[in-house]
C-alpha cells in the first residue's frame, strides 16, 4: 500500500520506518527540515535502538522517503498523523496546534476513499471534530483513531509487534470499511495473532490515555509505598517482588524510585485531567493529582536525601549524577526527573556533573547551567556523593571497589533501586536506596 506518515518524531520516524518494512510504499513528513535530511541519508534524529539499521535495510528497498513537502500525501490510500501533542505553556491542557496544522494540512491532499489514521495521543472528541472536516472536504474518506502504545527503547520491537491494535471507526462497527484498509496496512502481524479490537472513536482515544494514566498509577502507588517503607524501616524493592506474584496485581511497572518522567506519561495524566473537567467528569480523574504529587514528591525527596548522604548541607558539596535521560535506551530528556534533581541540587549550592551514555546533547541544550561529563570514570573523580538517577546497564554494574579509588567519599544513592546495597556496603561505602532500609 502507499502511505503518508505526518511527523517524523518519536513516533512518526519508527511508524515510517516499519510500515516500510512490512512491505509499505511510505513517504514520512514533517516541518523540521533538520529532521527530514538526517532521515534521508538513515540517520536517527534520536537515539532509538535498532531504528539506524532499521532505515538503512529499508531505504536501500526504495520503499521509504522522507520530504517536507505536504503534497508528496497525495497519492497514497492511508494517512497517519503522528505529531505531537505537548503540554499547552502554564495550563494542563494538550496543545492541539500540531495534530490541527497537520489535519488541515493534509485535507487538500485527499482523493476519494482515503484513510486518515490520527496515532497521536489526543483529548477524547479529537476524531469526531476531525472526522467532521475530512469527510466535508472529500465524503468517501475516513477517519480512523488508532492509538500507539510503543515505548520509547523499544520502539520499533513495539511497532512491529505490538501487544495489540485498536481501531476506533466512526459506528465503531466491525464491517467499517476502513477496519479492512487498516487490516491490510497491519497483515503481518495481525497474521502472528496479535489481537485487534474494533471500537468507536472516543473510546480509542480513551484507551490510550486510560493506559498511560494506569501506568502512571502504577509507578505512583509503588512510589506511595516505598515513603511507608522508609517511615517502616520496610524494603519496597522486597514488598514490590512479593506483591508482584500476585497474578492480578504482576511486578512490571513497580519500580520505586524516583518517578516517571518523559513526554508522554507526565503530560498524558494532565491533559486527561483537563479534558475530564471540560466533560464535566473532573471528579472521575482527581485521583490522578496525587499520582502527580507522588511522583513530584520523589524528586524533593532525593535532594533532601542527598542533603542527608553530604552530611547536612550542599552547598560546595561535588555531586556526580549518573544519567540524564528519562529512562535508560533513550537520550529523551523531556521531564527527565535525573535531570530536574540534578538542576535543583545545584541551585541549592552543589556543584553538579552529570554523565550520560547518550543524552548530554540535549540535557546540555536544556540545562546549560549544571557540568557535563561523557566519560563516566572521569565524571566520579573527586565526588562526594553519586546519584544513579537513571538505570543504563552501565552504572547497574559498576564496580564499588574501582570507584571507590576515585570519589572523595564513599557515598552513594541509588534513585532507582537497581545496585546490590550489599556489595556496594561491603566495599566501605555509606549506600542509600529509596524506599529501603
Ligand atoms: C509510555 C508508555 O509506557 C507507552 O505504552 C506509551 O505508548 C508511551 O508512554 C506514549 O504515550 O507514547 P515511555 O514514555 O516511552 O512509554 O516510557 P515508560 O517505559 O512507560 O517509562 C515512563 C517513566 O516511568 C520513565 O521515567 C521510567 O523510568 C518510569 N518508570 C517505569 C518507573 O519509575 N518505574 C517503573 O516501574 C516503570
Amino acid at each position: 500500500m502507499r502511505i503518508s506518515v505526518i511527523g517524523c518524531g518519536y513516533l512518526g520516524a519508527v511508524h515510517a520506518a516499519c510500515m516500510a518494512q512490512l512491505g509499505h510504499d511510505v513517504v514520512g513528513i514533517d516541518v523540521d527540515q533538520r529532521k527530514i535530511d538526517a532521515l534521508s541519508v538513515a540517520k536517527a534524529p534520536f537515539y532509538e535502538p535498532g531504528l539506524e539499521a532499521l532505515l538503512e535495510e529499508v531505504q536501500a528497498t526504495g520503499r521509504l522517503s522522507f520530504t517536507t513537502d505536504m503534497s508528496a500525501a497525495a497519492g497514497s490510500t492511508v494517512h497517519f498523523i503522528c505529531v505531537g501533542t505537548p503540554q499547552k505553556k502554564g495550563e494542563n491542557g494538550a496543545d492541539m496546534t500540531y495534530v490541527d496544522a497537520a489535519a488541515t494540512a493534509l485535507l487538500e491532499h485527499l482523493s476519494p476513499g482515503d484513510l486518515v489514521v490520527g496515532k497521536s495521543t489526543v483529548p477524547v472528541g479529537t476524531a469526531s471534530r476531525l472526522s467532521d472536516l475530512v469527510q466535508k472536504q472529500e465524503p468517501s474518506a475516513h477517519l480512523v483513531w488508532n492509538p500507539e502504545f510503543l515505548r520509547e527503547g523499544h520502539a520499533v520491537s513495539d511497532t512491529l509487534s505490538p501487544d495489540r491494535f485498536v481501531y476506533g471507526v466512526a459506528d465503531g462497527s466491525e464491517d467499517h470499511r476502513a477496519v479492512a484498509v487498516l487490516d491490510e496496512v497491519y497483515s503481518v502481524p495481525l497474521s502472528t495473532g496479535t489481537p485487534r479490537l474494533v471500537t468507536d472513536h472516543p473510546t480509542a482515544e480513551l484507551v490510550k490515555t486510560a493506559a498511560n494514566s494506569f501506568l502512571a498509577t502504577k509507578i505512583s502507588f509503588i512510589n506511595a509505598m516505598a515513603e511507608l517503607c522508609e517511615a517502616a524501616g520496610a524494603d519496597v524493592t522486597r514488598l514490590a517482588d512479593a506483591i508482584g506474584m500476585d497474578d492480578r496485581i504482576g511486578r512490571k511497572f513497580l519500580n520505586a524510585g524516583i518517578g516517571f518522567g518523559g513526554g508522554c506519561l507526565p503530560k498524558d495524566i494532565r491533559a486527561f485531567m483537563a479534558r475530564a473537567g471540560e466533560l464535566g467528569a473532573d471528579q472521575a480523574l482527581t485521583f490522578l493529582r496525587e499520582v502527580d504529587a507522588i511522583n513530584m514528591r520523589r524528586r524533593t525527596r532525593v535532594v533532601e536525601l542527598t542533603r542527608e548522604l553530604c552530611g547536612g548541607t550542599l552547598l560546595g558539596k561535588r555531586i556526580t549524577v549518573l544519567g540524564a535521560a528519562f529512562k535508560p535506551e533513550s537520550d529523551d530528556v523531556r521531564d527527565s526527573p535525573a535531570l530536574s534533581i540534578a538542576a535543583q541540587l545545584q541551585l541549592q549550592g552543589a556543584v553538579v556533573t552529570v554523565t550520560d551514555p547518550k543524552a548530554l546533547g540535549n540535557a546540555s541544550k536544556r540545562f546549560p547551567e549544571l557540568q557535563y561529563e561523557a566519560e563516566t570514570n572521569r565524571s566520579v573523580d573527586n565526588a562526594d556523593a553519586l546519584l544513579l538517577l537513571t538505570e543504563w546497564e552501565e552504572y547497574r554494574s559498576l564496580d564499588p571497589y574501582e570507584l571507590g579509588g576515585r570519589v572523595s567519599s564513599l557515598r552513594i544513592l541509588d534513585g532507582r533501586n537497581v545496585l546490590d546495597a550489599e556489595k556496594w556496603r561491603a566495599a566501605g561505602w555509606t549506600f542509600r536506596g529509596l524506599g529501603r532500609p
